[in-house]
């Protein structure tokens, strides 16, 4: 479905009829006369989820206590869990492991890339790199007697030279929403013998990722973004097969060990992706983010793509029709270029993000200037992005975010 200028909210109505994707919203449970644009950031909640807490909760950890680990699959959630999300993103079965949060485990890939290739001491990432990368990476260099060097987005793969060990990125700019193109920065990584090292925070469960078929190396992720595994869920870390034997990752753990309960006091990693381990599993978290990988059952992750694509190339013409010169276009135009979030540029962007979260359009804001509306493809329809707009419209008109409560910055934004 395409939007042509002159788009009505019927329109979207009928777009939304058409959409193969339609029936997914019914398996989250988005509040009534909300329009939730930040799925980006912190995606709903699915149907299922509290169910699933509330019995790991009640019967496995209240009544079948410890026997859980062996009896309720807690031993092995890492693993299936991460198989569920190696499936959205290109993996083979056993590629991918659901454990920690995203900082953490970059630390850990960044060095174990770094002693994959221990001739060389540059790792090399973009300047515009979600802060978390770019203080995990100047660290994991530093303990690796590396540098980092920080290059421009369109500067990266004329800068990958025979010195760089590893090239650590993130798919989609979590301001702009930029992506890359991670097939052709991979093979300008492997043309110059270095490693490729992916963030998909912004782009697993809403973009079509094949990390198999680009030969990624390495890869982490976030799991509460448009995974939708909840406030602070488990991330995840993705190793290809042919590095897992050789895969020295500097958080040796128990967890990852090959054989936890011999209680050795040497460490000796464990076989397969396990070793990215390191201790004690979150088992509430990664119960309902097994729940909530549910909702991606059967589904095609290029009609996620195609739909990501049709709901931003609407709230763009829908911005450009209804609110000329009102904004710069943060993100890129192309939509192949875009991931699945639309950035809008404005000197009052914070206060204008809070004048429509009053009216139950949520979004978030990005210093120093930049709204930002992430559209999750399984629960957003058309017509929520006619009304979005909408909204913004009267926003506008109405200079609502001049109001004084609009201005208050909360810690979070
Ligand atoms: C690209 C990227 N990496 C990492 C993170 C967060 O990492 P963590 O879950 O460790 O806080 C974010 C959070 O928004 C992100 O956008």
């Amino acid at each position: 479905v395409t939007a042509a200028p002159g788009t009505e909210r019927a329109d979207c109505e009928r777009f939304d009829r058409a959409d193969p994707l339609a029936s997914r919203r019914a398996q989250f449970l988005v509040p009534d006369g909300v329009v939730y644009l930040d799925g980006n950031s912190l995606g709903a909640l699915a149907v299922g989820v509290a169910e699933r807490v509330h019995d790991v909760v009640h019967r496995q950890w209240g009544h079948d206590l410890i026997r859980s680990w062996n009896t309720n699959g807690w031993w092995n959630l890492p693993t299936v869990v991460g198989d569920k999300i190696g499936r959205l993103v290109g993996a083979a079965p056993g590629e991918v492991v659901a454990c920690d949060s995203t900082s953490v485990n970059l630390y850990k890939l960044a060095v174990a890339a770094q002693r994959l290739r221990p001739d060389r001491h540059i790792v090399l990432t973009d300047k515009v790199n979600f802060p978390t990368d770019l203080y995990i990476l100047d660290e994991a260099a530093r303990s690796h007697g590396a540098a980092v060097r920080r290059v421009a987005p369109a500067d990266v793969c004329e800068r990958i030279d025979r010195d760089v060990a590893v090239v650590a990125l993130t798919h989609v700019d979590y301001r702009t929403g930029e992506v890359y193109d991670l097939a052709a920065v991979t093979a300008a990584a492997h043309a110059q013998g270095a490693l490729a090292l992916w963030d998909l925070s912004h782009s697993a469960g809403a973009l079509a990722v094949d990390l198999g078929g680009a030969g990624a190396d390495l890869a982490v992720g976030c799991g509460y973004k448009y995974l939708n595994g909840g406030p602070g869920a488990p991330a995840y870390v993705y190793v290809a097969q042919r590095w897992q034997d050789a895969l020295a990752q500097p958080l040796t753990g128990w967890l990852g060990h090959a054989d936890p309960f011999a209680m050795s006091p040497e460490f000796r990693p464990a076989v397969g992706v396990r070793r990215a381990l390191t201790g004690t599993p979150a088992v509430l978290s990664l119960a309902a983010l097994d729940a909530a990988l549910d909702t991606f059952e059967g589904l095609d992750m290029a009609a996620v793509r195609a739909k990501s694509v049709a709901l931003t190339e609407l709230f763009i013409e829908l911005v450009d029709e209804r609110l000329p010169g009102v904004f710069t276009m943060v993100s890129p135009r192309t939509a192949k270029r875009r991931g699945s979030q639309v950035s809008l540029g404005h000197p009052d962007a914070y206060a204008i993000v809070q004048a429509l979260i009053a009216r139950g359009v949520i979004g978030d804001y990005r210093a120093p200037d930049v709204a930002r509306f992430g559209f999750a493809p399984l629960y957003l329809r058309h017509v929520d992005v006619w009304d979005a707009v909408d909204h913004l419209v009267a926003v506008m008109a109405g200079e609502e975010w001049r109001r004084a409560e609009h201005q208050v910055r909360a810690t979070v934004t």
